[in-house]
């Protein structure tokens, strides 16, 4: 059965972008179709200044969402990343495996380490080495399939040849996973500043629909959605982002098609109302759920504990054969058959390695 894995940082508010580029083919498709894992990634949420508090709050939260969204415990595993050894264990030894001038390349990295460079501000360590933790999420479960929006693809190809490499090497350890995209709303962009994403960390928030926005702020921010100059609606990436974006959130919501309904429209006034009340229908039973959960606390808590039992299960072995693999000893207190025979094969070799450094 194939493999599914995907992610979601708690480093904010989830939003529509999350949910159309990503949450909503989980529930509907993913969970269904394949033997899928979800992870709220909370060790990503440390690669920026963080409070403490916050990220313990949007970690609970988000977990509440993605069951709100549909996710079936009986269906998937769901589980918070640091409940799970295995990620921080793995991502040591591909750090060993992936380069500094690969890291440098990740276009999020270079965009957030400037925006951070122009305020005078250094950043973390782990902002770099990220990708390679994401890498570690992705081997350890031996997954074929990635559901993400587009902005992780770049991500996605750093595991595959993460993967192919450390295979080479040290022989074959890792499925070779492959980002899958959504067909409509790959990318969701910013209702205020349609040339960018739609992403959680918005400072003002004016152009960020959340999943729990109200319907009434609902309105507000697609009704105030900047378009493009013009009065006809024609759907056109490149020269009209305003619109196109609007099209995209409306084809998503309805099951349409952003080419078809641009024909459909005569003003921007319609295509916005008839985008905001798709836009509130779509969230409300996510909102309803939501409410419900909240009221249970201890459901969601059990959930997570399941999830993390039952993902370390399956991660620990692949991490482990990639231990051995890349050349660590084994501890004694592992099956005796590693132990036997790391002994037998490496003792000879260690001893003359030592008398030769000594000579
Ligand atoms: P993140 O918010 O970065 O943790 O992303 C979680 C998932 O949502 C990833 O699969 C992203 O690709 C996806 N995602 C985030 N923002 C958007 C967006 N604006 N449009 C489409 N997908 C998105
Ligand atoms: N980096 C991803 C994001 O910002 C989240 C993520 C972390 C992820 N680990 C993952 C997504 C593994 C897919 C698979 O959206």
């Amino acid at each position: 059965m194939t493999r599914v894995f995907s992610g979601i940082q708690p480093t904010g508010h989830l939003t529509l972008g999350n949910y159309l580029g990503a949450m909503r083919r989980w529930a509907a498709a993913d969970q269904h179709q394949a033997d899928a894992l979800f992870c709220v990634v909370d060790l990503h949420a440390l690669t920026m200044d963080h409070d403490p508090a916050r990220v313990r709050r949007l970690s609970r939260q988000a977990a509440t969402l993605l069951l709100a969204s549909g996710l079936d415990p009986e269906l998937c595993t769901l589980f918070v990343q640091s409940h799970v050894d295995e990620h921080a264990r793995l991502s040591y030894l591909l750090e060993c495996v992936a380069t500094d001038g690969e890291m440098r390349r990740m276009i999020q990295y270079k965009e957030k380490a400037a925006k951070e460079a122009a305020r005078g501000r250094s950043v973390r360590v782990s902002l770099l080495t990220y990708p390679v933790l994401m890498a570690a999420d992705i081997l350890a479960y031996g997954t074929d399939d990635v559901p993400v929006g587009e902005d992780q693809a770049q991500h996605v190809e750093l595991a595959r040849d993460l993967a192919v490499r450390f295979n080479q090497r040290y022989g074959h350890t890792f499925t070779v996973p492959r980002a899958t995209l959504p067909q409509v709303a790959a990318r969701v962009m910013n209702l205020q500043e349609p040339t960018r994403k739609m992403g959680k960390s918005d400072e003002s928030g004016l152009g960020v629909v959340y999943l729990l926005d109200e319907p009434d702020v609902v309105r507000k921010k697609v009704m105030r959605a900047v378009t493009d100059s013009g009065r006809e609606v024609v759907y056109d990436r490149e020269e009209r982002p305003g619109l196109a974006n609007l099209l995209e959130i409306l084809a998503a919501c309805t099951g349409g098609n952003p080419e078809a309904l641009s024909g459909v429209y005569e003003s921007y006034g319609a295509l916005k109302k008839d985008t905001a009340e798709a836009v509130v229908e779509v969230l409300r039973p996510v909102q309803e759920r939501h409410r419900d959960l909240c009221a249970d606390p201890g459901q969601v808590e059990g959930v997570l504990r399941d999830g993390a039992e039952k993902a370390r299960t399956i991660a620990r072995p692949t991490v482990d054969a990639a231990y051995r693999a890349i050349g660590l000893l084994p501890a004694a207190s592992d099956t005796g058959a590693a132990v036997g025979a790391g002994t037998e094969t490496g003792a000879g070799t260690d001893t003359a390695v030592v008398l030769n450094t000594a000579r």
